[in-house]
């Protein structure tokens, strides 16, 4: 039987991804293609081909795998999941850029430029962002942005930082906004959606973390939520089940919201964070990461 229906996702093989790939898949007419790193599988009956975000040549490689697979066939979503949590800045992929900021922000920025041509009209783009980058909600999140300073920051300071993952989470969402704002005047006419899965403990993203900050996801915040209800997580199966629903236009966001914010089961479509909402910001980033990636 022919897929009449095209999926590529990342981050297909844990926690909240994996969960959401599972219910993809198992929908009828659907093909689904993985980028995954060493040797990792995506569910049964998806394709899995290479791809490993440290590296902005594999993202080169995984995206014309893509198109040669594909055939001249058009995908109709397009879901950027895959994402680490890291709280020491002095490690560099191998194109020298901070890990945190490459592997969620600038791969996907390059990922979803290189695949937009091959997206069919009235396709989706969904980038998972948190919200963590959202100064109300988490103290450490970004006030300002400064991509350069994001993409190589000062090696010296040392210690343990928390400040790179709600910023490379703002950049998810500013690019998840630029493109919604591309596909307003050009084609392809996509919707573009930056989901919030918000806390949701029992998933991988911790597990290269020092161990006291795994102490306390494991321990210590389980505890903290059973008396204040902002500290209580969701689980990995109901992220990825509303992952999948926005995916496959099961959920539709209202006209004009980018941003789907799942916090304790609940799905709403609230405004992001200020900065979030700034088209400077959103077209400053949008510039500069296509500058550290070589494109115009
Ligand atoms: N858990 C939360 O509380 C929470 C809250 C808000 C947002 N999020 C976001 O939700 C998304 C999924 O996270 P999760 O919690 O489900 O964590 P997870 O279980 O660690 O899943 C992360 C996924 O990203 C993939 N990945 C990581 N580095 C990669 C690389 N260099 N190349 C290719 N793939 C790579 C992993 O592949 P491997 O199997 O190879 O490791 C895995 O499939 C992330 O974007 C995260 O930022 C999570």
């Amino acid at each position: 039987m022919t897929a009449n229906r095209i999926v590529v996702m990342t981050g297909a093989t844990s926690g909240i991804g994996a969960n959401a790939a599972v219910r993809i898949v198992a929908q009828p007419n659907i093909r689904l293609i993985v980028g995954a790193r060493g040797g990792h599988s995506g569910p049964d009956g998806a394709e899995v081909l290479p791809l490993d975000l440290v590296s902005l040549a594999s993202v080169r490689t995984f995206a014309d795998d893509v198109k040669k697979r594909l055939g001249g066939a058009h995908i109709d979503m397009l879901v950027l999941n895959a994402g680490v949590q890291t709280s020491d800045a002095k490690p560099r992929t191998v194109d020298g850029f901070e890990v945190t900021f490459a592997v969620n922000h600038l791969a996907h920025y390059l990922l979803a430029r290189l695949l937009l041509p091959s997206m069919a009209d009235g396709g989706r783009l969904v980038i998972t962002t948190s919200d963590t980058h959202d100064p109300a909600v988490f103290s450490g999140a970004p006030k300002t942005l400064d991509p350069e300073a994001l993409a190589h920051p000062d090696k010296n300071k040392g210690g343990v930082r928390f400040s790179a993952y709600p910023a490379s989470k703002l950049c998810d969402l500013l690019t998840a906004r630029s493109f919604a704002a591309l596909a307003n005047v050009q084609p392809p006419h996509i919707t573009s959606i930056a989901f919030n899965p918000g806390l949701t403990l029992g998933t991988g993203l911790n597990r290269d973390a020092p161990r006291p900050v795994r102490f306390l996801m494991r321990v210590i915040i389980p505890l903290i939520g059973i008396f204040k209800p902002q500290f209580r997580s969701g689980t990995p199966e109901r992220a990825g089940e509303v992952l999948a629903q926005l995916t496959l236009g099961e959920i539709d966001p209202p006209s004009g919201r980018v941003y789907a914010s799942l916090v304790k089961g609940e799905l709403t479509f609230p405004d992001p964070s200020t900065l979030a909402q700034s088209d400077e910001a959103r077209d400053l980033l949008w510039r500069e990461s296509a500058a550290m990636v070589g494109l115009s």
